[in-house]
């Protein structure tokens, strides 16, 4: 058998979450609703046991009940943040206007469905119980959107578990997983969500060890392997990124980077800061750090030694979409020469032990200054 993967490419691509497209005036027929749980139940569940019991909601009067369930639960919370984020431009706007709406007109949708599972999430279930039941969910919702239909992961009704099982008569040794409102969609285009791409959130054989390239079996120079170091951090955007864009900072934390000097007046890309180093095998060194980033209150990076080949290339970022303010800081070997590279050709039979090495001190200076930058950040 032939599968297409473009096809499923675009279902899994685009399967997102709908709600102001639903269309709330056109029938959906239960068998449809019906093969796509017959699809879901082909997920995968531990020790293969059957133990997912789905609940479709089509009688107005439930729907309306369940509807008053999220509007206690959630309806003014999104109301009010949907009204303070209209016009600002903030990345959540859109969603909370549209959960909002999803919320006034939720015992509108033709069907509600709720997958749920035998057993408690309470760690004491047999192993991989409630773990099965999240994949049959989405693909239920990969399902819907194969045949034009459209869904919404939908939690936050669920919290008062007590109203929605005294509701539906769901028992007490049962656990609901999620709320899906489900209508055709009104038309089928919808966009691929930005995401961060594969090569900047996979990590090859270690946590935090990225590649630019391949890798092979072994660590290689040319694959340009990096690290990133990631924290959440609770103080607002500005003051992590004062912290971020004064150079001398991470000295205070790394035990191989002192500091650092602006070569001159400018700042921003194509600015030059000289960095002072030292290593217990190399001494102390500098190196000329050439700005090739610099994006206000979002990112900062730089390339070392040489701005066309680099020896190495930094860079922090920000991201306050999450609640919180997440400073990525990433590193990447090469492809130009550095201690590293030298070190490499010395020992063309030790590369991946060189690299591993490497690595292992870059990260481990790299975790001291994120965590850092966060209790500093943190406490003033
Ligand atoms: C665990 C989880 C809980 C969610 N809870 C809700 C919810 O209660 N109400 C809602 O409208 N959307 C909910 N969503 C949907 C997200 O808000 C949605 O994924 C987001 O709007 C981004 O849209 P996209 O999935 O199309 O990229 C939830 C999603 C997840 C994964």
């Amino acid at each position: 058998m032939n599968i297409d993967p473009a096809q499923v490419d675009v279902v899994l691509a685009t399967t997102r979450a709908v709600r102001k497209r639903l269309d709330l005036d056109r029938p959906v027929d239960n068998q449809l609703l019906l093969d796509c749980i017959d699809l879901a139940e082909q997920a995968p569940t531990g020790g293969n046991l059957g133990s997912r019991r789905w609940i479709v909601v089509r009688d107005r009067a439930v729907k309306e009940r369940l509807a008053e369930v999220y509007r206690d639960t959630a309806g003014s919370f999104m109301a009010s943040t949907a009204a303070r984020l209209r016009g600002t431009g903030h990345p959540q706007e859109k969603v909370m206007a549209s959960a909002s709406y999803l919320v006034d007109h939720l015992a509108e949708v033709p069907a509600i469905v709720i997958p749920t599972i035998i057993g408690r999430h309470d760690g004491g279930s047999r192993p991989g119980l409630f773990d099965s039941v999240v994949q049959a969910a989405w693909s239920f919702c990969l399902a819907l959107r194969a045949r034009g239909l459209g869904s919404t992961w939908v939690t936050a009704a669920l919290q008062d578990e007590a109203r929605v099982k005294e509701i539906l008569g769901i028992p007490a040794h049962m656990t609901e997983i999620v709320l899906l409102p489900v209508a055709w969609t009104k038309g089928t285009e919808f966009k691929r969500a930005p995401r961060l791409p594969a090569r900047e959130i996979t990590y090859f054989d270690r946590f935090g060890v990225t590649s630019q390239e391949g890798p092979g079996e072994s660590l290689s120079f040319a694959d340009g392997p990096g690290i990133i170091a990631e924290v959440d951090i609770d103080a607002p955007l500005a003051s992590v990124w004062a912290l971020v864009a004064d150079i001398n900072v991470p000295g205070r934390f790394s035990s191989e980077f002192l500091g650092a000097e602006w070569a001159g007046d400018e700042r921003g890309v194509g600015a030059v800061f000289h960095g002072r180093n030292q290593h217990s095998a190399i001494g102390e060194w500098t190196v000329p750090c050439f700005v090739d980033t610099f994006d206000e209150g979002r990112a900062f990076g730089w390339r070392t030694s040489d701005p066309e080949r680099p020896g190495a290339r930094w860079k922090f970022e920000l991201d306050a979409s999450v609640g919180r303010t997440r400073l990525r800081f990433s590193y990447v070997i090469g492809p130009g020469r550095s201690g590293t590279s030298r070190a490499v050709e010395m020992n063309p039979d030790k590369e991946a032990r060189v690299l591993r090495r490497r690595l292992g001190e870059v990260q481990a200076n790299m975790e001291r200054t994120v965590q850092g930058i966060k209790s500093l950040a943190e406490t003033t």
